[in-house]
Formats: C-alpha cells, structure tokens, sequence
C-alpha cells in the first residue's frame, strides 16, 4: 500500500520503538526499517542469536524477530547513516519526568527528544516525514519545528534550507500485550498538518488495519489524547481501588461490586481490577504532565482532579503495606516476608514505576526480610530499583534484607507472610499444601491482585488477607 516511503528510521529502541518497528517490517517487508539507538548494550541485546536474550519480554516478539531481522528489519548503533538514508524518522525515544530546574516532578524531560531532533536537522535529508511516537507534552510538536528549521546544521555546505513534515502518531501499545495492540490496534491516531504527509503513514498502516480504525487529527488534539487515554484509563484503576479499601471497611467484596458495575455496558468490564496500584513507566509520568500542563494554563482545579488519581493510588501502596504490619502483630522487624512478582504486571519484564517497589521499600523500612521470586524479572533491575544490593546485612541478622529467589519454592521457605503483587498465571496455581508446610506459623497469604484459587490456601491453614474484601 505504502507509496515513496522505502526507508525508515526509528530513534529509541526501547520497549515502544523495539516491538513497533519489529511490527512495521514484519507487515511491511518492501520497507527497510533500521532501528538505532545511542545504548550499544540495548542494540548488541536486540542482535543477539539467542532470542531469549532480547532486551524486551513480549508474548509474540521472538517470532517476529526470528522472521524479519536481517531481511528488512535492522537494530544499529549507527544514527548518523541511518538518518541520512530515512525517508520517515520515528522519534521514539524516552520523556521521563523532569528531575530538576523548572517543572522538575512534574514537567516531561524533553532533552532526549531535543537531541534526537538535532540529529535529525543534520543528517536527515530534506522533505523526510518525523513521527512523533515518543507520548509528549502538547505543542511538543512546535518545539520540533523550531529545532529542525532553525538548527544551524540545516545544510552544512547547501544553501537549500530543508523541509521535514511533522507528524504525531502517538502508541497506545500496553506492555506484555503489545504484539496483538500494534497487529490489531483500536485506534490508530494520526495528527499533522499536511495531508500528504498524513496519507504516507496512513498507507503504512493500512497494510494491516482496517481503515475505520484509523483517526486522523490535528497535531495538538494528537499529543493531547494520549495523555488523556492514559489518565482516564489510570483513573478507573484509582476509582476501583479507592472502591477496594470501603469494601474492606463495609464488608461488601470488591469483585462482586466489579461484576456489578463492569455489567453496565456504559461503564463496560475492562481495565477495573482492583490492585495494588498501577505501576508502569506512563500513567504516572504522563498525568504529571498533565498536571503541569493544566497548572500552565491556569486551569488549577483540572490539575487538581488528575493530581487526585496519583495521590490515590500512592494512598493505595502505603496502606497496603500498613495492612501487613497490622496483621503481623505491628511488627515485622526480621521477619521472612515472601514476595511474589515485582513486575508492574504479568507478562512482562518491565519494573519502572513497579507498585512493588514502593511496598518493599516501605516493609525493608519496617525491617522485614525480603524474599523476591519474579520469573521474568532479574535480581539486577530490583536491585537497581530498591538501590539497594541484596543479602547486604545477612551476616549481622538485625537489619532489613532482600535476596532474590529463583524459585518460589526458596522463596517461601520460612516465611511469616507471603505478598502477591503481581498476577503473574502461576499464582494461581500454587501449590498451598507444599507451601504451607515451608511456611513459619502463623502464616499469611496477603493477595493485593484478587487472585483466581486463593481460596484454596485456607484448607491448608494460612491465614488469607483479600483485597478488598470486607470479610477476609
Ligand atoms: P525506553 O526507555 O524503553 O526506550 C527509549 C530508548 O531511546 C532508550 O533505549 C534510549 O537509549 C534511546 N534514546 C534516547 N535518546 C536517544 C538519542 N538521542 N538517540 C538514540 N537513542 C536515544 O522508553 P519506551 O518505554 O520505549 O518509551 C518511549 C516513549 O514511548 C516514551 O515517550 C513513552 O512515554 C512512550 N510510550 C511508552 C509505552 C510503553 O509501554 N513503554 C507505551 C506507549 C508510549
Ligand atoms: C499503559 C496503557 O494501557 C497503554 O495504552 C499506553 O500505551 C501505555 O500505558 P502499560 O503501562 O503497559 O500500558 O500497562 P497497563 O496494562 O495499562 O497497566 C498499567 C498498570 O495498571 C499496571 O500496574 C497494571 O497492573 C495496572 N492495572 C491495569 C490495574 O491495576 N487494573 C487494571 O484493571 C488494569
């Protein structure tokens, strides 16, 4: 379907860059697609033979990747060469809160996006399409303008000044689902200015999606709606969550009043399990730019609205934790508290914004002993994300610990209490009769993710603490 464009370039090869280009060339196998990116370990991981060593967990991935890379899909380091030769550049690239400076917590770090766009100015040749796919602030898209027709190295030796289309084309992917999101998108949303430009990556698209399914808008109402997908998807978790601890107080059941509200077709069944907090490297990131946004245009009770959906779900992490200290007689100073998942969710090895690193770090404040079992995720990353090394203080015994667990077997062995955190499928076929023999009475089973056969456990024992469930 697709017209003049025989070459891309994707900036970022990341969890949103990798498994979105591998898509496009797998759909498009007449375009050229080379994926670069400035992390030489990230690239040498996407190359590797061993297809279980990719950077990126995906149901679906291996495949694509076994049946493209090296034909028409290609991972570089090279950014330069891969520019020049662009005729779509995909800006893909990470737009983390702000640390610091003005905005700081808030504002989107754009100095990844600045520079992908500086190097675009360079070496990408004139008339080449940018697509913004990174999610950004609105008007970002002015930014990009700015950069790319004012950057001295327009033309080093050329008195032709180049001309780029700018595109937003944000992904709605979710992660540990993202092959079937991008195979069989809801939407895919398509804003620019010139109608040509828009066509080119329209007929990309339609490739493979029906053409109903594809939006077309102005850049800004593009930038906007993804930010606005994500807080109205974040706020139905806060709403059931917030829903899940009056369920506690009041003795009703947090997945029977789920049922019930999920029955009206209006409100529909998706996206309200109760949990422990949403987690991931978006929600939280993309409605604190909203909040800042909102703040910068005076639209102070609009930022307060969406500032309440992240204030209720940190509420959710912390009394989580309060709930287990309770339960384990107010204190759990040295005891074996066995964790089960650290990712954000199943199906996938990502822990950025993981709820699990909040309640681990409050509990190794209590000074628990952590035991951590994840099958996807390394001891690296918890390590990275709790700062703090394993087994660091086992020599002495009185301070808080954590070890990783290879299996869930170690894990629980000797454990006052195990916490679900992640609905990993294997949890809900654990084996509560062997478990409860590892486990040091009396033993509780807390399950913040409404685990299916929970129930089970009791026949052995334990004692089972439910989420939202006023009668457990
Ligand atoms: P990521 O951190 O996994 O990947 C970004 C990659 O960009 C990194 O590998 C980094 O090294 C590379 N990079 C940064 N600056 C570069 C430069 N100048 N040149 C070359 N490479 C550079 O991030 P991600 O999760 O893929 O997210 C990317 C964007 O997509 C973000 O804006 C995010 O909000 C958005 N998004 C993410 C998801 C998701 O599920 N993760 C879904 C939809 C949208
Ligand atoms: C999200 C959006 O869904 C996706 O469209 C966007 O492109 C990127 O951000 P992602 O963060 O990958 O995707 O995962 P998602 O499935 O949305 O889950 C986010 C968090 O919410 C997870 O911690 C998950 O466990 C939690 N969640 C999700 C719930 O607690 N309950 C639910 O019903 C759904």
């Amino acid at each position: 379907m697709s017209n003049k464009i025989k070459n891309i370039c994707c900036i970022g090869a990341g969890y949103v860059g990798g498994p979105t280009m591998s898509v496009f060339a797998d759909k498009c196998p007449e375009i050229t697609i080379n994926v670069v990116d400035l992390n030489s370990k990230r690239i040498e991981e996407w190359n590797e033979k061993d297809l279980t060593k990719l950077p990126i967990y995906e149901p679906g991935l291996t495949k694509i990747i076994s049946r493209c890379r090296d034909r028409n899909l290609f991972f570089s380091t090279d950014i330069e060469r891969n520019l020049e030769k662009a005729d779509m550049i995909f800006i893909s690239v990470n737009t983390p809160t702000k640390k610091s400076g003005i905005g700081a917590g808030k504002a989107s770090d754009l100095s990844y996006v600045e520079a992908s766009t500086r190097q675009i100015a360079k070496h990408a040749k004139t008339n080449t399409i940018i697509v913004e796919k990174s999610t950004l602030p609105v008007r970002t898209a002015d930014t990009i303008k700015k950069i790319l027709f004012n950057v001295d190295a327009c033309n080093d030796n050329s008195e032709i000044k180049k001309n780029f289309d700018i595109l937003s084309n944000p992904e709605f992917l979710s992660e540990g689902n993202a092959i079937k999101d991008l195979e069989s998108p809801d939407r895919v949303l398509i804003g620019g200015e010139n109608e040509e430009a828009i066509n080119e990556l329209k007929n990309i698209y339609l490739n493979w999606v029906d053409y109903k399914k594809i939006i077309t808008t102005n850049l800004w109402s593009a930038e906007l709606s993804k930010l606005a997908s994500n807080a109205f998807l974040a706020q139905r978790i806060s709403s059931i969550n917030s829903l899940s601890a009056l369920c506690e107080a009041s003795g009703a059941d947090i997945k029977e009043v789920q049922i019930a509200i999920g029955s009206d077709s209006r409100i529909g069944n998706k996206f309200i399990n109760p949990g422990p907090g949403f987690g991931g490297s978006c929600f939280k990131k993309d409605i604190l730019n909203l909040v800042y946004l909102c703040e910068f245009y005076n639209l102070r009770e609009v930022a307060l609205y969406w500032q309440n959906i992240l204030d209720l779900n940190q509420w959710q992490k912390n009394r989580l934790t309060k709930i287990v200290v309770e339960k384990l007689f107010g204190n759990i100073s040295e005891k074996k508290i066995a964790i089960l998942g650290f990712a954000f969710k199943s199906k996938t090895n990502d822990t950025r914004e993981s709820s699990a690193i909040d309640i681990c770090k409050n509990l190794l404040q209590e000074g628990a002993n952590l035991s951590i079992y994840d099958p996807k995720v390394k001891d690296i990353q918890i390590e990275n994300e709790l700062n703090l090394k394993q087994n660091i203080n086992l020599e002495t015994h009185n301070k808080a610990n954590w070890n990783f667990s290879k299996s869930i077997q170690i894990c629980v062995e000797g454990a006052d209490a195990i916490l679900i955190l992640t609905e990993w499928e294997e949890f809900e076929y654990l084996d509560w009769n062997m478990i409860s023999k590892k486990m040091r009475k009396p033993s509780w089973i807390f399950d913040t993710r409404c685990t299916n056969n929970i129930d089970l456990a009791k026949k052995y024992g334990l004692n089972i603490w439910k989420l939202g469930n006023g009668k457990s």
